[in-house]
């Protein structure tokens, strides 16, 4: 079906000729933790792997199932799963590539949950991450050594804004045999496709704007399923898994049914630790699907307006939004973003963090939040609160400035958004 059609039609037929639906033409909720066995062979058998079908719910559920195969049909890849969160997602991903010892390269201008959870968390279990200035491409290379496995970037940075050049991360986690992992919330699958441009795992936090109405929690985790697992430095794909039959999962499976990476991900965190995701947000996310392409559109076309008048404003210091011209993050998104340029703009006013926060306080049309994707307006000042546990000088590094203010841009009348601009920036 992803061949045949384009993406505004995928989003809402995707998976539709499957039996998953039955006769309905929305998808149908399966509100239950338990799936009913046909006799003690057909247990056994879903159990060894021998059949393929439903057990439970941490493990799988028909409403999860269609999500994750629109997910995958979306982003071009060949299996996803999701998760009860972006967070989980991201957790588990590491989890599913490295052991004790291992090394990640990540970027430095990630999502402030994500920077504690790599700095802070994941030493505990023995695994490193090292940051590196996503700008120059180069720095990923420089940073590898024999224990890495894997390099890790944001697409659209949160809050930075700046745009990481995906292809040539790709090539040099190619040249390493490390599998690149992109995390693509801020452009959602609309506007960019990063396995394309050489990605072997998309994440998302389905929270934002693919669920675009700010009313659940989940993430999901898109393999490419082209990624060699062979290699022997990925143990975890290489020696036999005890926890499961001695199972080797980079050898044990034909790569077409189901990819190394995703089957292992479903047997072992996803059914061990148990982040799974409710048939009920499953579910709301497939809504969210369906209107993801008309939502983004006016997404962009709201926040391009926004980022062109505040940087007209008398008051306001300094705008980052990929899609104006003189952006740093222009010349490389603009070969990426065709569709427009994403949803955020940020920006600082004369005046610094106090004047931000006047400005917050005084906004009526926006909530304020700490969420972004909703198709109601946000704001927020992320130095204080979504990256309030990093250090000033990993926030610095990370283009976190004190005085940054945060507008996720909804998709209400943009009169009505530059209004409220106006007068809450008029008082200050
Ligand atoms: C870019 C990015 N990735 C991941 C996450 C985490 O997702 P969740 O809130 O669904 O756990 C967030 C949350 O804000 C985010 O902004």
């Amino acid at each position: 079906m992803s061949k045949k059609y384009r993406f505004e039609t995928l989003c809402l037929h995707s998976c539709n000729n499957s039996d998953l639906f039955g006769d309905s033409t929305a998808p149908p909720l399966h509100r239950t933790s338990a799936f009913i066995f046909k006799n003690t062979k057909h247990a056994a058998d879903l159990f060894a792997l021998k059949k393929s079908g439903n057990i439970y719910s941490r493990i799988n559920s028909p409403t999860q199932q269609i999500l994750e195969e629109k997910l995958a049909s979306l982003e071009g890849g060949a299996a996803a799963l999701a998760f009860s969160s972006g967070t989980a997602a991201i957790h588990y991903t590491i989890i599913n590539i490295c052991s004790t010892g291992d090394e990640i390269i990540a970027a430095k201008n990630l999502y402030g949950g994500t920077y504690t959870m790599f700095d802070g968390i994941l030493p505990q279990f023995g695994i490193t991450v090292k940051f590196v200035n996503q700008n120059d491409p180069n720095n990923f290379e420089k940073a590898i050594t024999s224990e890495t496995r894997g390099i890790y970037i944001e697409a659209i940075g949160n809050p930075s804004l700046d745009f990481t050049d995906i292809e040539a991360v790709a090539g040099i986690a190619r040249k390493h045999n490390l599998p690149l992992i992109v995390d693509a919330t801020f452009a959602s699958p609309y506007l960019l496709q990063s396995i394309e441009y050489g990605a072997d795992i998309v994440l998302h936090s389905l929270s934002k704007w693919i669920g675009g109405h700010g009313t659940a929690i989940g993430g999901a985790v898109i393999d490419a399923g082209k990624f060699n697992w062979k290699d022997p430095k990925f143990t975890l794909y290489n020696k036999p898994d005890p926890s499961y039959h001695d199972v080797r999962y980079g050898h044990d499976f034909k790569e077409q049914d189901c990819p190394a990476f995703s089957i292992r991900m479903r047997l072992v965190p996803l059914r061990n630790l148990g982040a799974c995701i409710s048939p009920d947000n499953a579910w709301i996310f497939l809504q969210g699907l369906e209107t993801l392409s008309i939502r983004m559109e006016r997404h962009c076309q709201n926040a391009f307006e926004t980022a062109k008048y505040l940087k007209k404003h008398h008051s306001v210091k300094w705008v980052r939004y990929p899609g104006l011209k003189d952006d740093p993050s222009y010349p490389i998104a603009s070969r990426y973003l065709k569709k427009g340029s994403g949803g955020m703009v940020v920006f600082g006013i004369k005046g610094g963090e106090k004047a931000g926060a006047r400005f917050i306080d005084n906004l009526k049309l926006f909530s304020h939040a700490a969420n972004v994707g909703d198709a109601k307006s946000l704001a927020i000042h992320p130095a204080t609160s979504t990256h309030a546990q990093l250090s000033p000088k990993q926030r610095k590094e990370g283009g976190v400035g004190d005085d940054l203010v945060r507008l996720s841009i909804g998709i209400e009348h943009i009169d009505d958004i530059i209004k409220d601009i106006k007068q809450a920036l008029e008082k200050i």
